[in-house]
């Protein structure tokens, strides 16, 4: 099995790259976007093809993570597509729910965004590998930690980040705002890796 691994997203690969996003991403992202075509335009007309890393193999996409800097992430939508996409009231909500789950990054910090292989190859050494690039990157670039957030539905990502270094940090209980987003989790937990 040959992947190749490249660190921005080609423009051909990005109708797959936002569904495998939203698969696997669906606890947290189906509900504040939803589900249909509205949650995938507004994520194709909003990512940043440079701030990801990419596996590709056989010409499919198979593996995506999305990267946050201090300057910016993978996933932005704008006020103005989300108010186009949901209406104005819609728009201005689902923002405020994208702000539940916003995470402020520092200037020594890359936090993963999300992380996604597809279902049938995971568990070869994908997701592995698209950390280790991303320590590579980190360390050239002077950058001293490297975070995420796991939500507390997903045990199995929780042991893969302590199995490669992460240890939690802080745990955010969602409550009561998950009154008002109805997500099918309780809490997020922030876990960090030093690398430098
Ligand atoms: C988490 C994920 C990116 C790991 O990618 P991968 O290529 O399967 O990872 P690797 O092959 O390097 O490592 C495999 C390990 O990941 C763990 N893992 C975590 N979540 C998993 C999932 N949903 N399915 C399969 N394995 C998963 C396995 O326990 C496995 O460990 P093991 O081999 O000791 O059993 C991938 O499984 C995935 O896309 N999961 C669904 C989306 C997700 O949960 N993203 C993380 C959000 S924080």
């Amino acid at each position: 099995m040959q992947v190749e691994y490249l660190y921005y997203l080609p423009d051909e690969f990005k109708a797959s790259a936002v569904r495998l996003y939203l698969n696997a991403l669906e606890e947290k992202l189906e509900p504040i976007l939803g589900s249909g075509d509205r949650a995938q335009e507004v994520l194709a007309s909003n990512i940043a093809t440079e701030n990801c890393l990419v596996a590709i193999c056989n010409e499919k996409l198979v593996g995506i993570m999305g990267i946050q800097t201090n300057e910016g992430g993978f996933v932005n939508p704008s006020l103005k597509t989300m108010k186009r996409t949901y209406g104005i009231l819609g728009g201005i909500i689902r923002m405020g729910g994208l702000a539940i789950l916003h995470h402020k990054t520092r200037i020594d910090e890359l936090y993963i965004d999300g992380v996604a292989v597809a279902h049938e190859m995971r568990c070869k050494g994908i997701g592995t590998r698209l950390f280790d690039l991303l320590e590579r990157v980190g360390s050239k670039k002077g950058i001293r930690t490297i975070s995420l957030e796991v939500i507390d539905t997903n045990p199995r990502a929780v042991a893969l980040y302590e199995h490669l270094g992460f240890a939690a940090v802080k745990t955010q209980t969602l409550w009561p705002l998950t009154l008002v987003v109805k997500f099918p989790f309780r809490s997020a937990t922030l876990m960090v890796k030093k690398i430098g």
